[in-house]
């Protein structure tokens, strides 16, 4: 007889009642902290129906867009985004995402006073702070954030700030918050320049590659509910490109590269 076991954080994700806890501030939308039944693991929650209307993104699809995230990271199989699902809630459809704790004692993406680039660090601009004192933005020079660097180029993600990095204790890092991503223009804004020029490892090759055989079967499948035709051409245009120039890139002209405040 097989013994029941306890459901698991992906189960619970997808069935457990969504208890709320309260808002996240300071937040553009409606994001709930939540809880997967009563005492049970937490969760974030965006219902559509909380989203801002932005400028450049059609209304009412930021939450598509954060699980199309999370369908490009397994596709990827390198997990920068966490468990993630589109459904029902207290404030109608909407997203939810495991919560994952981080350690406030790593800071993968910092702002240092103005001096020597720490070893294992890697220097991205100099700037003023609010109190015109001069600082540095650096961030660590990681395999897992080189992972979601490129991973940022793929669903050409417009706010890669410093908070939206998860430093989890055992070293991973996690990306939240990609409901704006997927634009069909080239719309790049993040604080992982770091790497900009370095060639692609063989395993990040490797994982783009899988991602270019999906997106001509499954994950096309998966990401056809969630994104225009447009937007994924354009997804497979910019895997492309990546892979052909076999390198992170530089930072274009044209758009703000960088987004300020960068935390
Ligand atoms: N899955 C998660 N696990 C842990 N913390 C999270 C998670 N998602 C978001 N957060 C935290 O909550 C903050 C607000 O969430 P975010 O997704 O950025 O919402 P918004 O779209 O409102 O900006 C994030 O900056 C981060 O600190
Ligand atoms: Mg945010």
């Amino acid at each position: 007889m097989s013994t029941p076991t306890a459901p698991d954080g992906l189960d619970l994700l997808a069935s457990a009642e969504l208890v709320l806890v309260g808002r996240v501030m300071p937040a553009s939308n409606h994001t709930w902290l939540c809880t997967l039944g009563e005492g049970g693991p937490r969760a974030i929650y965006k219902p559509v129906s909380g989203e801002r209307p932005l400028w450049d993104f059609p209304e009412g699809t930021l939450a598509a867009r954060e699980y199309a995230a999370r369908v490009v990271s397994e596709a990827l199989g390198w997990n920068v985004v966490p468990p993630t699902l589109l459904r029902e809630g207290p404030a109608g459809p909407g997203m939810v995402q495991l919560w994952c704790e981080p350690d406030p004692g790593q800071d993968p993406v910092d702002l240092l006073p103005e001096g020597p680039v720490p070893a294992g660090t890697l220097h991205v601009l100099d700037a003023y702070d609010e109190r015109d004192r001069p600082v540095m933005l650096v961030h660590e020079d990681s395999a897992a954030l080189r992972r979601m660097a490129l991973f940022d180029v793929v669903v050409n993600n417009t706010d890669r700030k410093g908070g939206h990095v998860l430093a989890m204790p055992d070293g991973h890092r996690y990306g939240v918050d990609h409901g704006v991503c997927f634009h069909v223009e080239d719309k790049l804004r993040t604080v992982l320049w770091g790497f900009h020029g370095e060639p692609l490892a063989d395993d990040e090759r490797a994982g783009l590659e899988v991602l270019a055989q999906g997106l001509g079967d499954g994950v096309l499948a998966e990401l056809t509910p969630l994104l225009t035709r447009a937007e994924i051409t354009a997804t497979c245009r910019r895997l492309d490109r990546l892979l052909s120039a076999g390198r992170f890139p530089q930072p274009g002209p044209g758009w703000p590269s960088l987004p300020w405040p960068a935390f």
